[in-house]
């Protein structure tokens, strides 16, 4: 069986990552054997959606595929085969980074039916998404990130499978804060939540790639 994460954040080693590697690790636990690799969006160039609509020509080759040639094309088509896939994305201006918009409309639109009779046959692995942020759960319920969130995983559900997915709030966002000008934030108190609350982060992140994996098995 092949896994995949999908870390939206420009940062390899930062917080997303180290969450998708937990739920990555989470999968093995279900299945030891299974392969599991974590792409990075920022390590190589590509585009979002050009609106070619070559995914959608009438008996078109390409149709329900997406014919963009570029360094994300054979992730794509792995990925469009994988047993499960965690997403995660840092949130920027209320919303995931731009990289995972972009690889969602890439992953996304080629298997959306424009019609009422054809459909697109492709897999409906299991989904979970996780979400990273500097506000905390309180600002993030003010701001309405949930909502978002569910509106954007609305998609998801309709095309694959309805996502499971975790808010991670207050992300500890420097090595060293005196170096920047960060005194909106209370640096004891980030180091402190860095200490109690990232490894129950992490576990939950753990706990959600069992979940995947579970799905996935009764999926099979
Ligand atoms: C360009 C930019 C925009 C951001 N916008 C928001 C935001 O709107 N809300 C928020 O809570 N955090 C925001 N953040 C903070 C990040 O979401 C947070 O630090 C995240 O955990 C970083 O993930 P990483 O460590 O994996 O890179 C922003 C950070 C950057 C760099």
């Amino acid at each position: 069986m092949k896994f995949f994460a999908v870390n939206g954040s420009p940062r390899p080693n930062c917080n997303t990552a180290q969450l998708l590697d937990k739920a990555l690790e989470g999968i093995k636990d279900v299945f030891p054997d299974a392969s599991v690799e974590r792409i990075n969006l920022y390590d190589f160039p590509f585009h979002g959606c050009k609106s070619c609509f070559a995914c959608k020509v009438i008996n078109g080759r390409h149709y329900g595929r997406c014919v963009q040639k570029d360094d994300l094309k054979p992730i794509l088509d792995e990925i469009s085969q994988a047993d499960g896939v965690i997403l995660g994305s840092p949130i920027y201006f209320s919303d995931v980074t731009g990289n995972m918009r972009c690889f969602l409309e890439r992953f996304m639109f080629p298997f959306t039916a424009y019609s009422k009779i054809e459909t697109v046959d492709h897999k409906k692995m299991p989904l979970a998404c996780i979400y990273t942020m500097n506000a905390s759960e309180e600002l993030s319920y003010q701001i309405g990130y949930h909502g978002l969130h569910d509106h954007f995983e609305m998609g998801m559900s309709m095309i694959f499978t309805k996502p499971e997915h975790l808010y991670v709030y207050e992300t500890y966002q420097f090595k060293d804060y005196s170096k920047y000008v960060s005194d909106a934030f209370d640096e004891k108190e980030r180091m402190e939540i860095r200490k109690t609350q990232f490894p129950k982060d992490l576990e939950s992140a753990f706990e959600i790639g069992k979940k995947v994996a579970i799905r996935a098995k009764q999926h099979d």
